[in-house]
């Protein structure tokens, strides 16, 4: 399985946005968390810092936004380059529509779900999603403990997409780290999110290396 190392520039240096872009330029995905304050209780990046990230980095931005009504907000966020839009089961009003409009627009449409909220209902209807986010923190904070109970989760759902012969990718979100990045690869996983772990290192670029290698196994 093909894997991708999407680091979140939640807690980069947004006074040198570009520069912390440049360091991370062997990434596959640049993660963008937009954070509304209502669906989360963190209020975080929008659409005036996604455009100016697309426009400082030639990595395809994977954009995951945990606000309300990302009926209404997603499509923003295709429309200003987003290779991936990803949003909360929670909180959408109609999953499939919105992911048909949001492939309609090119991008690939991404299901996230946080810790409580069960994969099953989801199960028949994988084919609508280009990724499912598996949440491993409750979303809102970087620098939070993986919950490694959801490692399960990550399971029943590769199995269900391999039984039903898709390419639908997983990815984890939160704690991602040298000591947890490789469980989470195990249970089916094969993009990573990973925040602290990167900015926090020394060699943001190796980081995204040494992860992408340790998950690959
Ligand atoms: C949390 C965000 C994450 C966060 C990950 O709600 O969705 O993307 O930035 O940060 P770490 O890797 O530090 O847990
Ligand atoms: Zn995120």
């Amino acid at each position: 399985m093909d894997v991708k190392i999407s680091p979140s520039i939640l807690n980069c240096d947004f006074g040198h946005l570009a520069d912390e872009l440049e360091k991370i330029s062997n990434a596959d995905f640049v993660h963008v968390d937009i954070m509304d304050n209502h669906f989360v209780p963190n209020l975080a990046l929008g659409l005036p810092i996604f455009e100016a990230a697309a426009q400082a980095t030639s990595v395809p931005l994977d954009a995951h936004l945990m606000i309300e009504n990302p009926d209404r907000w997603a499509p923003a966020y295709a429309e200003a380059g987003a290779a991936s839009v990803t949003f909360h089961a929670e909180a959408c009003q109609a999953p499939l529509r919105l992911a048909r409009e949001l492939r309609a627009q090119g991008a690939r449409a991404g299901l996230a779900l946080k810790p409580a909220s069960p994969i099953e209902p989801y199960l028949d209807i994988l084919n609508e999603f280009d990724m499912i986010l598996i949440m491993t923190v409750e979303p809102g904070f970087g620098g939070q403990s993986f919950i490694e109970t959801m490692m399960p989760k990550v399971t029943r759902t590769r199995r269900a997409i391999e039984a039903a012969g898709l390419d639908v990718w997983i990815q984890v979100d939160g704690g991602i780290s040298r000591s947890t990045i490789e469980q989470a690869a195990a249970a089916g996983a094969n993009n990573f999110v990973a925040g602290s772990a990167v900015f926090r290192a020394e060699d943001a670029y190796a980081e995204v290396e040494k992860l992408r290698e340790l998950a690959a196994g």
